[in-house]
């Protein structure tokens, strides 16, 4: 488990132990809550297939450069988030990067565990039978007697915590990977299963024209920032944890293949989420513009269609937790990490900490819907800002920082030496193109959107 680079020697860092290993953690760390709850409610909420496509460009083009430059210097420097600039840039303000990634980790986990905590409590009341209808009045009265009652929303939060400072704490987080890798394939599989079913519900179609037939009239420049930052969101970039996944990667892990693999996986997933919960949609009736809530109210309409219902219900919520636990894993690991290496606190005083300060930050979300509903920072409840902040503002202004470090000061000759591991993989006509695109194309087109769909031109 130890890496071997001689850089290194003095102070052997964790490493990830195979080629695959490293895959699957890193897809562990991009699959989550964005799959499943997000993305579904983000391209109801913004139209439905224009929506996709901007999304799919902004992956592309944006979200896999800045994914293997991420990964990159994090292997290259070997250290956390902070440290990796320390190291690279010493004497520099780079660092800035790690810091603004500690504090969108902290942000993004605020919000995240809260939907965390909805999912565990969807296992509970699938367990209870109580969440179980084609009714749509049914089932978003069910989600909203969660989210409107502030000590169900609160103490599910907490859980969601308590479970995650364990599984840190008892130092099992590499078993949590084992188990999250094999239990990774049934949640596809399941995906699958509910996608069938939900495209053979009568008015189906509606759902897959929805999905499939952009309508351009519905993009404007705020559904295009949107997309972006859903793309850096879902990749987990932007922040520092691809970074500091990228310093347990071993030296000969080709870099922009496992990139690539990565991104393909998440995308399926994301499609498989979409066409089991569209066209259930579409064929009950609902709303699908309905927001944060979408996800709870179609799953269990779609899972009464189904025999057996009531146990793959579960099942499915089951699975979506252990998907978000492995995401919030990746989340910590950044300030945990910064924490440790930074001021030498052991990890379990950094996992504390972090733990505790979430516990607050997060009570504003959890809160949103219900005592704080009306307390708003720029029109938004705690919850929306916290969310609208990362993935619109956060994220893609580390993303630019990414790719200007690696533009304008790595340079070239590094990076083709960094990603075709010293020269051992023929991939320099690549690499070349790849340079290019991360000096000029990504952080120009990531200003831009990001402006525009801020509205500062
Ligand atoms: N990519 C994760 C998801 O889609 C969320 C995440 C964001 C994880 C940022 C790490 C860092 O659920």
């Amino acid at each position: 488990m130890r890496q071997t680079d001689a850089s290194v020697a003095a102070a052997p860092r964790d490493g990830f132990s195979s080629s695959f290993g490293v895959l699957a953690a890193t897809l562990g760390s991009a699959v989550g809550l964005g799959n499943i709850w997000k993305f579904p409610y983000l391209t109801g909420a913004n139209g439905g297939a224009g929506f996709l496509l901007v999304y799919l460009l902004a992956t592309l083009l944006i979200g896999l450069p800045v994914m293997i430059t991420e990964i990159m210097l994090g292997r290259t420097a070997k250290a956390d988030s902070v440290g990796t600039f320390k190291k690279l840039a010493p004497g520099t303000p780079w660092w800035l990067i790690g810091g603004f990634g500690v504090l969108a980790a902290f942000l993004i986990m605020a919000f995240y565990s809260e939907v965390a905590a909805w999912v565990l409590a969807y296992v509970f009341k699938s367990l209870a039978g109580s969440a179980l209808s084609s009714d749509p009045a049914h089932t978003s009265a069910a989600f909203d007697q969660l989210i409107h009652d502030p000590l169900q929303s609160l103490l599910w939060q907490w859980a969601v915590l308590v479970l995650i400072g364990g599984i840190l704490l008892l130092g099992v987080s590499k078993g949590i990977e084992a188990v999250t890798k094999k239990l990774m394939p049934l949640l596809f599989i399941l995906l699958v299963v509910v996608g069938v079913r939900s495209l053979l519900l009568p008015g189906a179609d509606a759902g897959l024209r929805f999905l499939f037939q952009p309508d351009f009239s519905k993009i404007s420049s705020g559904v295009v920032l949107t997309a972006m930052g859903l793309a850096f969101f879902k990749l987990s970039i932007g922040m520092g944890t691809m970074l500091t996944y990228g310093s347990y990667f071993r030296d000969d892990q080709n870099i922009p293949a496992t990139a690539l693999r990565v991104m393909s996986a998440d995308l399926l997933v994301s499609m498989l989420a979409g066409i089991a919960i569209f066209p259930a949609v579409f064929a009950f009736g609902f709303a699908p513009a309905a927001g944060p809530s979408l996800l709870f109210i179609t799953i269990p309409a779609v899972f009464a269609q189904m025999p057996f219902g009531g146990l793959f219900m579960v099942v499915f919520f089951v699975l979506t937790a252990i998907a978000a636990t492995g995401a919030m894993l990746s989340i910590l690991e950044v300030p945990v990490s910064v924490l440790s290496e930074r001021l030498g606190w052991s990890r379990a005083q950094a996992t504390v900490c972090t733990l505790l300060a979430l516990a607050l930050i997060g009570a504003s979300a959890a809160l949103s819907n219900s005592v704080l509903a009306d307390f708003k920072w720029f029109g938004m409840t705690m919850f929306d800002l916290f969310d609208a902040l990362t993935s619109n503002v956060l994220l893609p202004l580390g993303g630019i920082l990414l790719c200007l470090f690696t533009g304008w000061v790595w340079g070239p000759r590094r990076f083709a030496d960094a990603l075709s591991n010293g020269g051992t993989l023929a991939n320099r006509r690549l690499l070349a193109a790849l340079f290019l695109v991360t000096r000029w194309v990504s952080p120009l087109l990531i200003l831009v959107v990001m402006l525009k769909g801020l509205g500062a031109f």
